[in-house]
C-alpha cells in the first residue's frame, strides 16, 4: 500500500465559517483528537491574522507531539516571520505560503502579471526556507489556472525548496476528470516533481470536493487537505472521513492513510458540538442517518446479512451499536466513559459539575444523547460571563398577550424587569432590554432540535447587531424560550464588558 498524507485544516480553513470560531482551549482539544485520529499534518491557523490565531498556533505546537504543525501565510515577509515565530515550539513544523495564480487573482486581485507573480512565488518560498525545512506552497485558485503556467510555478517553487505543492480548487469549480488531468499534467510535465509531494485542496461549491480529491489522488497527488465533517467557508472543504473511508473500502486503489477510522465518529461529534455546527442527517459516514435503514426491505436484508445493504461496518467508524444508553440512573463512571468515547477528558471537579447538570437534564429527558453530553461538558463556557440569567418566567398561550419577567445578575448585582410582547421570546427580550439599555437588534435567530421527540434539547444560534458589528450567541436548553434568551445573553456578553 502506498501512503497518502492527511493534512487536516479544520482549525484553519474549517474554522473560517462565520460564527463557528473556537477559543484556544477548544482548538487544543480538537488538535489532540486529530493527533489520536492519526492525521499527518495539522494546519493550526494563520498567525499574522490575529493575536488569537497566533496564540493558538503556539499552544497547539506545545500540546501535540507527532503531527507536523503547519501555519498559513500570504506571500508576504511579515506573515512568514509571524508564522515562524508562532511555530517555535512545534516538534515538526511547516510553513504554508503561496499566492493566487489564476487570471482572476493576477489581474483583479493583484493588478499584476504572470511573470511578477512567478517572482513573488519564488521569493516567498526562499524566504520561508530560511526558517524551516518543510515549506508548502499553494497556488491559490489553481483550479482555474492554465495548466502550462501552473506547471511553470510548480517547477519554480520546487526549485526554490518547496517540499509540498498545494493545487487548490479554491472556488470548487473543477470537474473530477478535469482536476485529475491537472494533477497528471503536473506529474508528467514538471521537472523535479519527484522532489515534492502534490497536494489536493478541494472546495465543495458544486458538491464535488471529495470526487475531485480522489481524482487527484488517482492521478498522483499524495497529500489531501481535508476537514472534519467537511466544514469550511461556503459549501465547505473535502471531508476527511469520506476520503479515509473511500480508501479503506476500495483496497484495489492500493493507497492508504494513517487514519484510525474508529476515532472518526467521536471527533465528528466533538467538532460539531464545539463549533455549534450540526451535521446534516444524511451526511456520508457521520450523519445520523448514515447507517439507519428505515425501509422494511433494507432492515430485513441487513438483519440477514449486514453486507447486503451496508458497505461499511458502523463499528469501523466508531459507532458502537452496543453503547449503553445514558439515563437518570447512570452513574459518574458511565458518563465519564461516554465522554472519553467522545474524546473529552475531564478532571474530577469538572466531571462532578457536569454530572450534576446531567442529572438535572436526565430528569427532564428520557435518554441523554451524545450531543446532550457534549453540550453539558461545554457548559462552563458561560461561567466567566459578566451578565448571567438568574431566572425567567414566561406566560403565553392562545388568546393571551405573552408576558415575561426576568432576573439578571450583572457582575454580582441583581436586576429585574417585566414586559409583554408579541411572543414569549419577544416579551423576554423586551424585559431584558429594560435592564441593558443598548441599541441592539437580532439579525439571525435559528432554533433547532438536536434529535427527535418532544423532550429534546433545542439549540439556538443567534446573531445580535450592535454598533454595526454582529455578535454570535449560542445556547441549548430543553426549554426553547430559555435557550433563546440565553443565546441572546451569550451574544451581548461579547460586547458589554
Ligand atoms: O482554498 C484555498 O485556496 C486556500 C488556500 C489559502 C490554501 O485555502
Ligand atoms: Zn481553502
Amino acid at each position: 500500500m502506498e501512503k497518502l498524507f492527511v493534512f487536516d485544516t479544520t482549525l484553519r480553513d474549517g474554522e473560517q465559517v462565520p460564527g463557528c470560531q473556537l477559543n484556544t482551549i477548544e482548538k487544543i482539544q480538537v488538535a489532540q483528537a486529530l493527533e489520536n485520529l492519526g492525521v499527518d499534518v495539522i494546519e493550526a491557523g494563520f498567525p499574522v491574522s490575529s493575536p488569537g490565531d497566533f496564540n493558538s498556533v503556539v499552544e497547539i505546537s506545545k500540546a501535540v507531539t507527532w503531527p507536523t504543525i503547519c501555519a498559513l501565510t500570504r506571500a508576504v515577509e511579515k506573515d512568514i516571520d509571524a508564522a515562524a515565530d508562532a511555530l517555535k515550539f512545534a516538534k515538526h513544523k511547516r510553513i504554508h505560503t503561496g499566492i493566487g495564480t489564476s487570471p482572476y487573482h493576477i489581474q483583479y486581485k493583484f493588478n499584476s502579471t504572470q511573470e511578477e507573480i512567478l517572482e513573488r512565488a519564488i521569493a516567498c518560498t526562499k524566504y520561508a526556507k530560511r526558517y524551516v525545512e518543510d515549506v508548502e506552497f499553494y497556488c491559490e485558485d489553481a483550479g482555474r489556472t492554465d495548466n502550462e503556467y501552473l506547471a511553470r510555478v510548480v517547477e519554480a517553487v520546487i526549485k526554490a525548496g518547496a517540499t509540498v505543492v498545494n493545487i487548490p480548487d479554491t472556488t470548487g469549480y473543477c470537474l473530477p476528470a478535469e482536476y485529475g488531468e491537472k494533477i497528471r499534467f503536473l506529474m508528467e510535465n514538471v521537472k523535479g516533481i519527484e522532489k515534492a509531494v502534490l497536494s489536493t485542496h478541494c472546495h465543495n461549491d458544486l458538491g464535488m470536493a471529495t470526487a475531485n480529491t480522489i481524482s487527484g489522488v488517482l492521478n498522483g497527488a499524495r497529500q489531501v487537505e481535508v476537514t472534519i465533517n467537511g466544514i469550511g467557508e461556503r459549501a465547505g472543504n473535502t471531508s476527511l472521513e469520506e476520503v479515509a473511508m473511500i480508501l479503506k473500502s476500495h483496497r484495489e486503489i492500493g493507497i492508504d492513510t494513517n487514519i484510525n477510522t474508529r476515532n472518526i465518529y467521536p471527533i465528528s461529534r466533538m467538532v460539531s458540538s464545539l463549533m455549534n455546527m450540526p451535521v446534516q442527517p444524511n451526511k456520508a459516514i457521520v450523519g445520523r442517518n448514515a447507517f439507519a435503514h428505515s425501509s422494511g426491505i433494507h432492515q430485513d436484508g441487513v438483519l440477514k446479512n449486514r453486507e447486503s445493504y451496508e458497505i461499511i461496518d458502523p463499528i469501523d467508524v466508531g459507532l458502537d451499536a452496543n453503547t449503553i444508553a445514558l439515563t437518570a440512573r447512570s452513574g459518574r463512571a458511565a458518563l465519564k466513559h461516554r465522554l472519553q468515547l467522545l474524546g473529552v477528558e475531564l478532571n474530577q471537579d469538572k466531571l462532578d459539575k457536569v454530572y450534576e447538570q446531567f442529572l438535572l437534564l436526565a430528569d427532564r429527558k428520557k435518554t441523554i444523547t451524545d450531543d446532550d453530553v457534549l453540550l453539558l461538558a461545554g457548559k462552563d463556557r458561560t461561567e466567566s460571563h459578566r451578565i448571567k440569567l438568574e431566572y425567567l418566567q414566561v406566560t403565553s398561550g392562545v388568546g393571551v398577550r405573552p408576558v415575561a419577567s426576568i432576573g439578571l445578575n450583572i457582575a454580582g448585582e441583581k436586576f429585574e424587569a417585566a414586559a409583554s410582547g408579541n411572543g414569549p421570546v419577544d416579551a423576554a427580550i423586551k424585559a431584558l432590554k429594560q435592564i441593558i439599555r443598548r441599541k441592539m437588534t437580532i439579525q439571525e435567530f435559528l432554533i433547532q432540535a438536536i434529535n427527535r421527540g418532544s423532550d429534546d434539547t433545542g439549540k439556538v444560534h443567534m446573531q445580535v447587531e450592535h454598533e454595526g458589528v454582529n455578535y454570535y450567541g449560542f445556547s441549548a436548553n430543553t426549554d426553547i424560550i430559555a435557550a433563546a434568551v440565553e443565546a441572546y445573553i451569550d451574544a451581548i456578553n461579547k460586547f458589554v464588558k
